[in-house]
């Protein structure tokens, strides 16, 4: 088993550090964030992530796994490095290295000879060869170990991948990194490390431009009195398209894919290729919104200003506490923006985000429904299907709901007098 450091706590990095010590490796989590490793080490998880705390609550225990902000106590005989920063989007739409490369400067001076550092985080193509200029340790090897995980299903995601990608320019070093998965029953794919880093980019543009397409085919039903639910469960049939990803919905949000299709997209016009396919993909997520306003508007006889609404959810997507570039912020800011009274009713929120701070947060889909005129659905959590009709209607003013995750049953809200609109379907 192998001394791992893994630099930076985010959903990535306490994922990743967490799991890698439940394959029986010993891992040390760095973070500059003193705040949040006191959290950890009160035995708190900053974020919400099904069956992390049982893995770090177990590793610790095991004596495998601990957190700490001295980076050199990490590093001091790990074998191998975990980069696991963030990589934001610029205002041109570039990834933004400072933190990464920042930290490359400062691990130098701590790696032992054949140490090996892994960048797990999404980085642009050719990244690799930059880290190795700013890092200047010939002893020290490289690779790209890109990660595929979802949030709200990291761990399940680490443990059971599709595949492993490692991407290094010796076979030796790929070798040694893919060794660390060797209790990981996952398809290994060794290449360079270009290839790995443009591996996940490709990946998750395609997943967005999969999602953007649905989207689209769902106002195609929409106009023509198709049922995008039958037509995605049709299409996902054919085993060359797949099921997954293609529940329509109001756009694709949350820290990747936004950040991630901008970076692809500049990282073709910088190479002078317009990569027109994916540009038109992120345009379809725009317009997404755009319509479901204009669905608001036309439900509300064209004049929003004033109007009280209820919205239930505005994470970027259920199972997670995130509100990082979440479709449901955006559209109650644009609400908000047209005179919109909007009381939010979330899960895991407790405080209203600064994004949407005129709206108001209450603790219950009964007090988010009080005066209503009109109910938007935006996250798909699962208890929102569960809920009784009968007494949301009593709340309301006026029966009114548009549905932007198709999670409700329209025969269900109809019936309870509700005139019920969801996304990519004819009612
Ligand atoms: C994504 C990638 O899936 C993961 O592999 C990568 O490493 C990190 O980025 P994540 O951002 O956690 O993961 O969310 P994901 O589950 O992929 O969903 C992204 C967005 O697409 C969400 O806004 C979600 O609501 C939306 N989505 C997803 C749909 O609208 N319909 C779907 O069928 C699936």
């Amino acid at each position: 088993m192998s001394k791992i450091c893994v630099i930076g706590t985010g959903y990535v990095g306490l994922s990743c550090g967490a799991c890698l010590s439940s394959l029986g490796h010993n891992v040390t989590c760095v973070d500059i964030n003193q705040d949040k490793i006191d959290l950890i080490n009160r035995g708190e998880i900053p974020i919400m992530e099904t069956g992390l705390k049982e893995l770090v609550d177990e590793g610790r225990s095991k004596g495998l796994l601990s957190f700490t902000t001295d980076l050199k106590e990490g590093l001091a005989s790990a074998e191998f490095i975990f980069l696991c920063l963030a990589t934001p989007q610029s205002e041109d739409g570039s990834a933004d290295l400072s933190t990464l490369m920042s930290s490359v400067k400062t691990i130098a001076a701590y790696l032992k000879p054949n140490a090996v550092v892994i960048t797990k985080s999404t980085v642009p193509i050719g990244t690799f060869f930059d880290i190795e200029k700013v890092l200047q340790r010939p002893d020290v090897s490289l690779a790209s170990n890109p990660e595929f995980v979802r949030e709200g299903s990291a761990v399940q995601d680490f443990l059971h991948p599709d595949r492993i990608i490692v991407g290094a320019t010796s076979e030796f070093v790929s070798q040694r990194v893919a060794a660390i998965y060797s209790g990981i029953d996952a398809p290994v794919l060794l290449t360079d490390p270009s290839s790995a880093e443009a591996i996940k980019h490709a990946s998750n543009s395609f997943l967005a431009m999969k999602l953007s397409y649905i989207n689209a085919i769902a106002v195609i039903c929409e106009l023509y009195g198709a049922d995008v639910l039958d037509v995605s469960k049709g299409i996902g049939l054919d085993h060359r398209i797949g099921a997954e990803f293609l529940t329509p919905g109001p756009g694709w949000g949350g820290s990747c894919f936004p950040k991630d299709t901008n970076a692809l997209l500049y990282m073709a016009r910088s190479a002078g290729y317009k990569f027109g396919l994916l540009g038109e993909a992120i345009e379809v997520n725009n317009v997404v919104q755009k319509r479901i306003i204009e669905r608001i508007l036309s439900s509300l006889d064209e004049s929003i200003s004033g109007k009280r609404i209820a919205v239930w959810g505005l994470t970027f997507k259920a199972n997670t506490d995130d509100l990082r570039d979440s479709p449901a912020i955006q559209i109650v800011s644009a609400l908000l923006g047209l005179g919109a009274q909007i009381r939010c009713f979330d899960p895991t929120v407790r405080v209203i985000p600064p994004a949407i701070r005129q709206a108001e947060i209450v603790d219950s889909v009964e007090s988010s429904c009080e005066g209503a005129e009109l109910l938007l659905v935006l996250t798909e959590w699962s208890q929102f299907s569960q809920i009784n009709p009968i007494a949301i209607a009593k709340k309301m003013t006026s029966k009114r709901i548009i549905d932007c995750r198709n999670i409700l049953d329209p025969d269900t809200w109809s019936e309870a007098g509700f005139q019920y609109h969801g996304i990519g379907r004819s009612n």
